[in-house]
């Protein structure tokens, strides 16, 4: 296992369609072992492999707190989706920045795991949002794309989660400013 350089916005292969992947192979094992590691690292819940400069269809997430669940999809396929939820996402390509994106609340995807058995996997809120950006980029497309509004720094939006979080105590209400890096 090692770990691997993320390409970041701008790289050519960020926008470009993978490749299925049909039959699993040692070097493509090693690919989802090093894919897990550099998404550990970089402190990511989700990570394809277009953004390691591999165009196959592979993509890792991992939304538990302890990050230590991670769902490995081979060639998948979102098969079903419904609701709708908006809110902040941001990339591993794209570091230190967030936009506010519309995702469905609820996916179902089917796939393949690492020994190439069909699965099917459902997702709701993050793992749901992360289903879909992580296939996004199999595609070549980034959430800056289909995003609301204009980029803000992470740094920013933590000052407005803290400011919301004063207000939301002043007001005995609740209010979130949350995103992740998928
Ligand atoms: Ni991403």
């Amino acid at each position: 296992m090692a770990l691997r350089s993320i390409r970041k916005v701008g790289d050519p292969v960020l926008t470009k369609h993978s490749k299925e992947v049909r039959k699993m192979t040692p070097r493509l094992e090693e690919l989802v072992d090093d894919m897990l590691d550099t998404m550990y690292e970089a402190g990511g819940v989700g990570l394809a492999a277009p953004q390691v400069g591999i165009l196959k269809r592979i993509v890792v997430v991992d939304v538990s707190p302890e990050q230590d669940d991670p769902y490995i999809l081979v060639d998948p396929q979102i098969i079903e989706t419904s609701g709708e939820q908006t809110g902040y996402e941001g990339c591993l390509s794209l570091p230190g920045k967030s936009g506010v994106v519309k995702r469905p609340e609820y996916v179902k995807v089917l796939a393949f795991d690492r020994n190439m058995k069909e699965v099917e996997y459902e997702g709701q809120d993050l793992l749901a949002r992360a289903f879909c950006h992580e296939i996004d980029h199999l595609d070549g497309k980034m959430y800056t794309e289909m995003m609301e509004g204009d980029l803000i720094d992470n740094s920013e939006l933590a000052e407005m989660q803290e400011q919301a979080e004063r207000e939301a105590q002043e007001a005995q209400g609740t209010h979130e400013e949350e995103t992740h890096t998928i």
